[in-house]
C-alpha cells in the first residue's frame, strides 16, 4: 500500500536513501570501499568498446553511465535509444560488449537491441530491477539494482538506483582498466557511499521545490539546463514534468541554448539549471546570464557555492548538498523527480498513472 503517502510515487521518492544504500552495498563495500563485481559477461579490462542502449528514464541513465565509463576507464562508449539502434546500422566491435538498462526488463524496444546486439557477436550485460525478468534471462548476464517494486508509472526511485550500480561499474571498470588508480577509486567510492545520507537531506528540501513548483505549475513552456554528466539529468527533468504535469518541457546542454532554444525565452519561461560548482559552473552560469537577460526566469539546483553566485539574477536557488562531481547527477535527479510530483499535484493530473502512459511499454 501506499502507507501515510498520498500517491504511490510521493513514497517511492522517499524510498530514495533506502534504495540507493541497498544497491551500492551490492557493489560497493563499505569498510574497505573498495568495488567488488560478479563476473561479466565480457571482461572490461580487454573490451574494445562498449553500446549502451535503453529506452525513457533508463536511456537517460545510460547517458551519464556512458560519461562516467568513458572518463573513469577511457573505454569508447555509443549509446542510443533502443528503438533507433538498429536504424544507425553501427558497425559493432568484434569482441564487444553492451549494457542494457530497464527496470521492468520487458520493454519491447530494449528487447529488439538485445537480439540484436547478440546476432551482432557483443556479449550482452543488463542492468535491470526485475530478477525474473525477459532482458535478464535472455542476457549473458545481468546485474540488479534493488530497488525493489515501482507502482508509480514514472521511473524515480529505479532511476536513481541505475544511476548508483553504473557509477559502481564506472569505478570498478576504471580498476580493472588500470585508468584509475587505487586511491581516485576509493575516493570516488567513499563519495557514493555519503550519497544515500544526502538523499535524505535533499528530502527534506521539500516545501522549498513544492514553493518553485508553485511557479513551474504556471508556466506553458519550461527549459531544463545541465552541462557533461548532468545533461541526461537536466533531460530527465523535463521528460518527468512533461509526462505528470503535461507542462511542454525541453532538457538541453546548456551550451546549446544559444543555438536555438534561446529563441523561446521570454519572461514566461522558467529556466531550470542543474549547475553545481566545480570545472563546469562557469559557463553554465553565464549561459544562464544570457538567459536572465531575456527576461527568462532562472531557476537553480546547486550547491553553497554555485548559489553565491547566482543569487544575483537567479529567481529562486534550491542548495543542495556539496558533493564531489562524481556524485552530482544522482543527486540532482531527486529533486527534479520531486519538483515535477509536486507540480502535477497542483495541477490535479493522475500521477500515479499519467495519461496515455503504461509502465511497462511490450510494443515497438
Ligand atoms: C519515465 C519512464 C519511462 C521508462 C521507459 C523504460 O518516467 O518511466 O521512460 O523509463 O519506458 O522502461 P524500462 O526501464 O522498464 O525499460
Amino acid at each position: 500500500g501506499k502507507g501515510n503517502f498520498r500517491h504511490f510515487m510521493e513514497k517511492e521518492l522517499h524510498e530514495h536513501p533506502a534504495v540507493l544504500g541497498d544497491t551500492l552495498q551490492q557493489y560497493l563495500d563499505p569498510a574497505t570501499r573498495a568495488v567488488a563485481l560478479p563476473p561479466l559477461p565480457f571482461d572490461p579490462a580487454t573490451v574494445p568498446r562498449l553500446t549502451m542502449s535503453a529506452c525513457g528514464s533508463a536511456f537517460l541513465a545510460a547517458q551519464v553511465g556512458r560519461y562516467w565509463i568513458e572518463q573513469l576507464a577511457r573505454i569508447p562508449v555509443d549509446a542510443d535509444v533502443a528503438s533507433e539502434l538498429r536504424y544507425r546500422e553501427p558497425p559493432l566491435a568484434e569482441g564487444g560488449g553492451a549494457i542494457l538498462v530497464s527496470q521492468s526488463g520487458e520493454t519491447a524496444d530494449t528487447m529488439a537491441a538485445l537480439r540484436l546486439l547478440q546476432q551482432g557477436g557483443q556479449k550482452v550485460l543488463s542492468v535491470v530491477n526485475v530478477p525474473e525478468s525477459s532482458m535478464a534471462r535472455e542476457s549473458d548476464g545481468a546485474l540488479l539494482t534493488v530497488a525493489g517494486p515501482e507502482i508509480g508509472v514514472a521511473s524515480t526511485k529505479a532511476f536513481t538506483a541505475q544511476l548508483a550500480l553504473l557509477a559502481c561499474l564506472a569505478i570498478g571498470f576504471g580498476r580493472a582498466r588500470g585508468t584509475l588508480d587505487e586511491a581516485t577509486a576509493r575516493l570516488l567510492a567513499s563519495t557514493l557511499t555519503e550519497v544515500p545520507g544526502h538523499a535524505a537531506l535533499i528530502l527534506e528540501k521539500d516545501a522549498e521545490i513544492r514553493a518553485m513548483a508553485a511557479e513551474v505549475a504556471k508556466a506553458r513552456d519550461v527549459l531544463f539546463l545541465g552541462r557533461g554528466a548532468l545533461m541526461p539529468i537536466a533531460m530527465e527533468g523535463a521528460l518527468k514534468l512533461k509526462e505528470l504535469s503535461y507542462i511542454h518541457a525541453e532538457g538541453y546542454p546548456a551550451g546549446e541554448m544559444k543555438h536555438g532554444p534561446i529563441a523561446l525565452i521570454d519572461t514566461a519561461v522558467p529556466v531550470i539549471a542543474l549547475c553545481p560548482s566545480g570545472p563546469l559552473f562557469e559557463k553554465t552560469a553565464s549561459n544562464l546570464q544570457e538567459a536572465a537577460a531575456r527576461g527568462g526566469r532562472i531557476m537553480a539546483f546547486t550547491d553553497a557555492v554555485g548559489a553565491k553566485a547566482l543569487r544575483g539574477f537567479a529567481e529562486r536557488v534550491i542548495e543542495l548538498p556539496t558533493v564531489h562531481p562524481f556524485a552530482a547527477p544522482i543527486l540532482h535527479a531527486i529533486p527534479v523527480q520531486v519538483l515535477a510530483y509536486h507540480v502535477a499535484v497542483l495541477k490535479g493530473t493522475d500521477v500515479d498513472q499519467p495519461r496515455n502512459l503504461a509502465k511497462s511499454v511490450t510494443v515497438e
